[in-house]
């Protein structure tokens, strides 16, 4: 199982939290973009995130929990910094065009789906996708509990994926910690962890843990 570290809510600031995840085995940086209006809470000075993000030698993992001009703006930005992903959400409108967005600059593209939209609504979409990011918290903020339904969501899109022989990395993302990532591990490919790591006194331990399930 691979491990995206999340650093929206971590005991240390912006620079020290990815100079601590870059020094550890984690296998990405996952970025949390926020713009208030997809979700209650905003986090997009994308210049402050490129600015600490950019001399990071760890793959990125970009999540965008954003619509509309501000989607497109977090877009332009994080494709500055060369990420292996960038994930949207597959509520929006306007998903075909942003999905052609992001492939057309040569990024590997992910959709995300929120705990209250069914599985059967990626469907549609999965030959042309690299990624599904399935949320086990409602969006928007860090250091929630994981949502027990969340397992046979994933069951079914495991299903999904292995039945088409599709090529996509299916990740878990919110509420992750030894004790859930346990319940995800026969499904996923990828966890993001947030708070159990960058709250944590050492990060490394965290991480490892999570690796050795
Ligand atoms: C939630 C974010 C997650 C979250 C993970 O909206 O997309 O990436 O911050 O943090 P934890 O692991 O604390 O739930
Ligand atoms: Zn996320």
């Amino acid at each position: 199982m691979k491990v995206a570290v999340s650093y929206l809510k971590s005991k240390e600031d912006l620079e020290s939290t990815i100079k601590n995840i870059e020094a550890t085995s984690a296998d990405y940086i996952h970025v949390d973009l926020m713009d208030g209006v997809f979700v209650e809470n905003k986090n997009d000075d994308l210049s402050k995130h490129v600015d600490a993000l950019k001399n990071c030698k760890k793959k990125l993992d970009v999540h965008l929990m954003m619509q509309g001009q501000a989607l497109l703006r977090g877009i332009e930005a994080m494709s500055l910094l060369n990420p292996e992903y960038i994930t949207i959400h597959s509520e929006l409108e306007n998903l075909d065009e942003m999905l052609t967005f992001i492939k057309k600059k040569g990024i590997k593209v992910g959709l995300a789906i929120n705990p209250g939209t069914y599985a059967i609504h990626l469907r549609p979409h999965l030959k042309e996708i690299d990624k599904i990011i399935v949320m086990s918290v409602y969006p928007g903020k860090g250091g929630q509990s994981f949502l027990e339904e969340t397992t046979s969501k994933l069951s079914v899109i495991r299903e999904m994926i292995e039945d088409g022989k599709y090529q996509i990395d299916l990740e878990v993302d919110g509420g992750i910690n030894d004790e859930t990532a346990r319940k995800v591990m026969p499904y996923v490919d990828t966890v993001v962890s947030g708070s159990y790591i960058c709250m944590s006194e050492d990060m490394e331990k965290q991480i490892k843990k999570l690796k050795s399930i």
